[in-house]
């Protein structure tokens, strides 16, 4: 089987995304005859090479980080490149995943719906969306640490390799919580906005104006 995977983290090769699809990968590449080619939608000035090698495809994988609620404007950018395509014959199968820093899935079920909706407008058989919240953490903890989540995607994309679909029941464990109790969320909202985001809010100048509101006239 040929995969192609589009990359939508705008912070490319160092991003989230790519950790996740690595272990992803090496799953895939268990099957012999497997293969595999990482496109970066960072690299907006390759953008004419997207549509063709999505053109080209037989599978494709497009996998990203929940932004504001949504996807970021590269992906969005990217899915509407492909308007001419819509409705070919012979378009790809098309898989999402979508990795968040929230830990709750619940997060992610909006852009969803919309990628179901994309796949049926494109004229793209629908592989499913996997959804994964809390990925932040990987940038901030120890390999170790994260051991049970790179296992599970190694699995899903071994399985990804050998029958062409997400394995139903590695989705589902991927998805726990949907929703977190209160004092989870308290723990979260401490940790996670005020030392972690906050910090890195400062480290890029850009804490004063973390409510701003550009759009407000
Ligand atoms: C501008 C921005 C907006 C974000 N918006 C959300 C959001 O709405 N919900 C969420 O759960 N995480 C949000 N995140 C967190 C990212 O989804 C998370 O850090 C992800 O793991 C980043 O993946 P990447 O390294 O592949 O880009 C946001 C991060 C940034 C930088």
């Amino acid at each position: 089987m040929k995969l192609t995977v589009f990359n939508g983290s705008p912070r490319g090769k160092g991003s989230n995304t790519k950790t996740i699809l690595e272990h992803f990968l090496n799953g895939f590449m268990t099957t012999g005859g497997n293969t595999y080619e990482v496109v970066y939608l960072v690299h907006i000035k390759d953008s004419d090479n997207f549509i063709k090698l999505f053109e080209e495809a037989e599978q494709v994988l497009l996998a990203f980080p929940l932004y504001i609620d949504a996807m970021p404007a590269l992906v969005k950018t990217f899915i509407e490149s492909l308007e001419p395509l819509c409705g070919r014959k012979s378009n790809p199968d098309i898989g999402f995943i979508v990795q968040s820093g929230f830990p709750e899935p619940i997060h992610s079920r909006y852009v969803e719906r919309y990628l179901k909706k994309l796949a049926v407008r494109l004229g793209c058989r629908y592989k499913g969306t996997v959804i994964k919240g809390g990925v932040e953490v990987i940038r901030a903890t120890p390999n170790w640490m994260n051991k049970g989540l790179f296992k599970s995607f190694f699995k899903l994309g071994k399985t990804f390799g050998t029958t062409g679909e997400f394995n139903a029941q590695i989705m589902r464990q991927l998805l726990k919580p949907e929703k977190l109790s209160k004092w989870h969320f308290r723990f979260f909202k401490l940790t996670g906005d005020k030392f972690y985001w906050d910090k890195l809010l400062k480290k890029n100048n850009a804490f004063e104006k973390r409510f701003t509101k550009p759009y407000i006239k």
